[in-house]
């Protein structure tokens, strides 16, 4: 048996924790390299930081030569070919699950690499990755790092508009995707909703189609290929190509405050360093256990904690490609005996969602392999997080609360298992190498505990987005032109007495429904999209599921439909413009909107109207009509 190193990054307790998050703040450059040393550099770096947050630049590793697929996979293969690296649970819990050891999936990923050149595609070219929750995706997204290519991971439940928009910002020369899908009681012609974003996409070349549910679909001459034919032309090797510490690994689109959506960059270096670090203090991975993590690939959750930071620590990772509910609330615990799952890792909407359906599910199974379990993407409230440690934890298991963002590229603020404070709604204490601070409204930090404020971070870590895609200046002015000389994450915070955060939410027009983000403008521009609706507003409310739920107010051009017919009109533009996730929970048609002389719209009062809160609209003396108010209270759901 060959000696595996331990991890020289692991932190151990909570004294070990303290010693680098001092040593992260007095020597940053030094705590980073340290860790960097562990990983597989095809050249050194000659400098480890290179920031400015002004314009923003900021650097990691600078000239350091490497390829991430050589610290996922190759590097393991002497010590850890025959360990498993993926567990594939399809959707259907009687069809034949997956699994690859590290050996068989470095394979793969080789051999996908090799379909991709012979199809044309080569460093920094953009590839759209348009997929099910199937192993091939995962392959696909480490055979494009293989050879430089730039991908671009498009969640499969975003419709053909959503999708050819970020085809169309990324230029994208290829796109992979697969013939169908299953998800839950509910198939999904992936492939046609493919043909159907490309009528206006020039930039794609190729279209390489993956098998999965053996429907018939329309193959375009010279332009689709399946990939299990091209599969037979190539060889078993793919060089990992050079790679910059700095070029491009991804593109992640995701939502901010305006109607489009934004290409967040993250670069190989330092992406590299910090989801592999941050993968293994936060939850604890220990060699022989399996971790799992819920979230789609879609989303930047996916692509850090499903794919690399764990494959970068050697470790074993599931991935689902079904929903919680199907074929019964049990899935997720079913499934967690099943492979003996150590480390569980979800969203605070699916454990609401479960709690709905009683503990019964849950104590149908022993769940004695838990060690930790997470949460991510949204608050979790005090009543999901009691439920979650009780009844699936046994009071047992610390519950990793993980604050981050697409744009941290990995965990920032989060207990690391059972070393670090683990309090109800707080995400708590920044990893080391996190420099959080909290402003006023002036932008003065406040330095005190027991205090809130916007969350903004005073110094770079490794995985910081680098650029917006082809609109450096969005970057700037989204997240570094707020305050002077910090990054703005957009979020308000409140630190309790023992420095522990706990987010609040988002202060800016972004609302998260279920962990996804919408800009509110993004789905107001869908509505108005419907020939009905002259103007729209949305907003976000609280709701016991979602966490925030759409709702949406609507003014309507004179229209013959009944108001039900068009109800379910606007809601279908939804579907189409953005996906089904996007749909507005409530809608109210009114007459008019509440507007300042200038011709804004007042959120704040259509927020405390949709709250159930009229009694609380502040100060209201700037509207320009204020009956519009009171019809609209008077027609609130
Ligand atoms: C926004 C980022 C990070 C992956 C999933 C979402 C909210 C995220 C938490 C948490 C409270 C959280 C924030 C953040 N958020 N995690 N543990 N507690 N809020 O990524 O789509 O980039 O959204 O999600 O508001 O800004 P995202």
């Amino acid at each position: 048996m060959i000696e595996r190193k331990p991890l020289p990054y692991r932190i151990r307790s909570f004294e070990d924790y303290q010693t680098k998050y001092a040593h992260s703040v007095n020597d940053p450059e030094g705590f980073w390299s340290d860790i960097a040393e562990s990983f597989h550099w095809q050249q050194k770096w000659d400098k480890v930081l290179e920031w400015d947050f002004e314009k923003p630049e900021v650097k990691w590793f600078v000239n350091g030569k490497l390829n991430i697929t050589e610290n996922c996979l190759d590097r393991h293969l002497e010590t850890r070919g025959n360990k498993i690296a993926l567990i594939w649970e399809p959707n259907d819990p009687k069809e034949r699950f997956e699994r690859l050891t590290y050996r068989e999936l470095y394979n793969r990923v080789n051999r996908f690499a090799n379909v991709l050149k012979r199809n044309g595609v080569g460093k920094g070219d953009r590839v759209c990755i348009y997929m099910p929750m199937i192993p091939d995706l995962t392959v696909a997204v480490l055979a494009c790092a293989r050879i430089g290519a730039v991908h671009s991971v498009v969640f499969a439940g975003f419709s053909s508009h959503a999708l050819a928009d970020r085809i169309i910002d990324a230029k994208a020369k290829m796109v992979i995707t697969s013939d169908g899908m299953y998800r839950g009681a509910k198939e999904l012609p992936v492939k046609r909703i493919v043909d159907e974003a490309l009528e206006r996409c020039d930039s794609v070349e190729k279209v390489v189609v993956v098998e999965r549910t053996r429907w018939a679909v329309n193959m375009v001459d010279g332009r689709d290929v399946w990939y299990h034919d091209e599969v037979e032309h190539v060889g078993d090797d793919c060089p990992a190509e050079q790679m910059d510490s700095e070029d491009l690994l991804f593109i992640l689109y995701t939502s901010g405050s305006t109607g489009r959506p934004k290409g967040v960059v993250h670069t190989c270096g330092g992406y590299m360093v910090y989801t592999a670090y941050s993968f293994l203090n936060v939850f604890q991975y220990e060699e022989s256990d399996v971790y799992w993590c819920t979230a789609d690939v879609g989303w930047i959750t996916g692509h850090s904690y499903i794919i690399y930071g764990p494959l970068l620590n050697g470790a074993t990772t599931m991935m689902f490609e079904g929903v919680p509910t199907y074929p019964d609330p049990g899935r997720f615990w079913q499934v967690c005996d099943k492979y003996g799952v150590n480390q569980f890792y979800t969203a605070p909407t699916a454990i609401r969602a479960l709690m709905a359906h009683g503990e019964d599910h849950v104590y149908s199974y022993s769940l004695n392999s838990l060690k930790v379990l997470g949460t991510v993407g949204e608050p979790i409230n005090e009543e999901a997080w009691h439920w979650y440690n009780i009844h699936v934890g046994k009071e047992q298991c610390p519950i990793v609360d993980t604050w981050w963002q697409t744009e941290t590229g990995g965990i920032m603020i989060s207990a690391l298992g059972p070393h670090s404070p683990n309090k109800p709604s707080h995400a708590g204490l920044p990893l080391p190498g996190i420099q959080p601070a909290l402003l006023n409204e002036k932008g003065e930090e406040i330095e005190e505990n027991e205090q809130e404020g916007y969350l903004v971070m005073k110094f770079p870590w490794p995985s910081i987005l680098r650029t917006t895609y082809g609109d450096h200046e969005r970057c700037r002015v989204t997240y570094f032109s707020h305050y002077k000389n910090v990054y703005f994450t957009g979020d308000g915070a409140k630190r309790d007495k023992d420095g522990l955060y706990r987010i609040i939410g988002r202060v800016d027009d972004v609302i998260n429904v279920s962990g996804h983000r919408f800009g509110t403008a993004e789905i107001e521009n869908a509505i108005n999209q419907n020939d009905n609706v002259v103007e729209s507003a949305v907003v976000g409310y609280p709701h016991h599921i979602k966490g925030q739920g759409i709702y949406a107010y609507i003014i309507l051009k004179d229209s013959t439909d009944t108001i039900e017919n068009l109800r379910g009109e606007i809601t279908e533009t939804c579907v189409k413009e953005i996906g089904p996730i996007a749909k507005p929970d409530k809608i109210q048609f009114v007459s008019g909107l509440p507007k300042t002389r200038s011709g804004k719209i007042m959120r704040r009062i259509l927020r405390k109207v949709a709250e159930g809160e009229p009694d609380k609209l502040g100060d209201t003396s700037t509207l320009l009509d204020p009956d519009v108010v009171e019809e609209i209270v008077k027609g609130a759901q």
